[in-house]
C-alpha cells in the first residue's frame, strides 16, 4: 500500500500545489494558518512537519517561529518533498526538508515542540503507529497537530459530494493526467474517521494526556491537537 501511495504522489508531484489551489479555492490557506495558531506555536519553537508533501505547512510553522525557532519537514516521497527548498527560498525562510517516513521517524525522543500533519495522516498505513511516533519526538506538554479532511454533514453534505466525487476526478484529472489520484484522494476522504472517531485513534496511541478538535467550513475539515503526556 505504502508504495502505492508514494508512486502515486510521485506522478501528480509536478501539479500538486496548482492543482491544490483551484480544487479549494485556495481555502487550504487559512486552515493552515489555523493550524498553527492552534498547535500554540511560540517563537522559538521546535517543529518537526510531517508528510510535508510541498511544504506549505512547515513555511507557515517557519513565518511564526522565527528565526530562533527550528522546522523540519518530511515526507516519504523524495518527488513531492523536491518542490519545498525552493518554495522556502523564494519565501525567504530557512527550513531543513528530509525524506522519512511518518510511521518510523528517525529523530531521537523529545526532540521537538511540535509535530504536524496535514492531509497526511490518512494515507500512512497505520494512522496509530504514525501518532505513537509524531508523540514519540515531541517533548511531553508539546503537541502534535493534525489537520485532515472530513465529511460534511446538513446543508453542505450533498454539494460537497457531488463536488468531490466528479469535480475534483475530472479537474484534477485532467491537469494533473491522473484521473485515479484524484478519485482516490476523495474517496479515502470520505472513508476516514472524522471527529469522535478520529479522538478514538488518538487515545489508542496512548501518547496525550489530552486530546481536542476543532472543525473547519462545516466539517469539510478539521483539526486535532493532542498535548503529549
Ligand atoms: C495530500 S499530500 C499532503 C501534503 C502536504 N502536507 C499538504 O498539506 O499539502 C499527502 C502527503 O503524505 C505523504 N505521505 C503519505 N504517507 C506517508 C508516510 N508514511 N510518511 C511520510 N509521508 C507520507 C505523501 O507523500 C504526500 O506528500
Amino acid at each position: 500500500m505504502s508504495e502505492k501511495v508514494r508512486s502515486m504522489f510521485a506522478d501528480i508531484a509536478d501539479d500538486y500545489d496548482r492543482v491544490n489551489s483551484i480544487l479549494s479555492f485556495g481555502v487550504h490557506h487559512a486552515w493552515r494558518s489555523r493550524t498553527v495558531q492552534l498547535s500554540g506555536a511560540r517563537e522559538g519553537d521546535h517543529v518537526l512537519d510531517c508528510a510535508t508533501g510541498t511544504g506549505d505547512l512547515a513555511l507557515e510553522f517557519k513565518e511564526k517561529v522565527g528565526e530562533q525557532g527550528y522546522v523540519l519537514g518530511t515526507d516519504f516521497c523524495q518527488e513531492m518533498i523536491e518542490h519545498a527548498p525552493e518554495k522556502a527560498q523564494t519565501n525567504g525562510l530557512a527550513v531543513d526538508f528530509e525524506v522519512a517516513d511518518a510511521m518510523n521517524l528517525p529523530y531521537e525522543n523529545d526532540r521537538f515542540d511540535i509535530a504536524s500533519i496535514a492531509f497526511g495522516i490518512r494515507n500512512v498505513d497505520d494512522p496509530v503507529k504514525a501518532l505513537k511516533e509524531m508523540g514519540r519526538v515531541v517533548k511531553a506538554g508539546g503537541k502534535v497537530v493534525v489537520l485532515e479532511f472530513g465529511q460534511p454533514k446538513g446543508l453542505l453534505k450533498y454539494p460537497y459530494e457531488l463536488y468531490s466525487q466528479y469535480i475534483m476526478p475530472a479537474v484534477g484529472g485532467w491537469i494533473s493526467g491522473n484521473r485515479e489520484a484524484y478519485t482516490y484522494l476523495p474517496r479515502t476522504s470520505a472513508e476516514f474517521p472524522a471527529g469522535d472517531k478520529f479522538v478514538a485513534l488518538m487515545k489508542e496511541s496512548g501518547v496525550f494526556g489530552s486530546q481536542s478538535y476543532e472543525k473547519l467550513t462545516g466539517g469539510i475539515a478539521y483539526i486535532y491537537v493532542g498535548t503529549v503526556r
